[in-house]
């Protein structure tokens, strides 16, 4: 039997009719319509499905929506809140090159943002391990590594002008 259940996402609050068994992955896609979270193995593997709960990355396809009651949920499309100017880490994506299908780059761009709260100056093998999780079909790697450790770079900056 369905549940009506409110999720808050990217700041708004949806209200949904959910089974329990129903993932975040597949509200978040199939009720919200917001499509920029994929689906890709369904099975924790591949990192596609990438969002953020409460500021730390999980997997939407291993997630309940029900167990997301009360929590803050956050997808690419609410990277760029004013829809105007990109994110630091989607710009970097952008000017490095680094989207070929495009198919992981909301996932890899929240890992990112992940990593990027917790440590701002990522080593090179240290994005490499944070990115250890999502997978590129695409096989662009190189190009998704340089541009985290460059919006690091600009996010830190940013955040020195803010503070000075
Ligand atoms: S779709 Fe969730 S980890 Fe692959
Ligand atoms: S850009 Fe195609 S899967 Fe990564």
């Amino acid at each position: 039997m369905k549940q009506i259940i409110e999720l808050n996402v990217n700041g708004e609050s949806y209200t949904v009719a959910v089974n329990p068994w129903q993932t975040l992955n597949e509200v978040l896609r199939e009720e919200i319509n917001l499509t920029g979270v994929k689906l890709g193995c369904g099975s924790g593997d591949c990192g596609a499905c990438t969002v953020m709960v409460d500021g730390r990355a999980v997997s939407s396809c291993l997630s309940l929506a029900v167990e997301m009651v009360g929590k803050e949920i956050m997808t690419v499309e609410g990277m760029a809140p004013s829809g105007e100017e990109l994110h630091p880490i989607q710009e970097s994506f952008v000017k490095k090159g680094a989207i070929q299908c495009g198919f992981c780059t909301p996932g890899m761009e929240l890992t990112a943002l992940n990593l990027l709260n917790n440590n701002p100056s990522p080593t090179y093998n240290e994005i490499r391990e944070a990115l250890a999780g999502n997978l590129c079909r695409c096989t662009g790697y190189k190009k998704i590594i340089e541009a985290v450790g460059a919006a690091g770079q600009k996010m830190k900056e940013a955040s020195e002008r803010k503070t000075s």
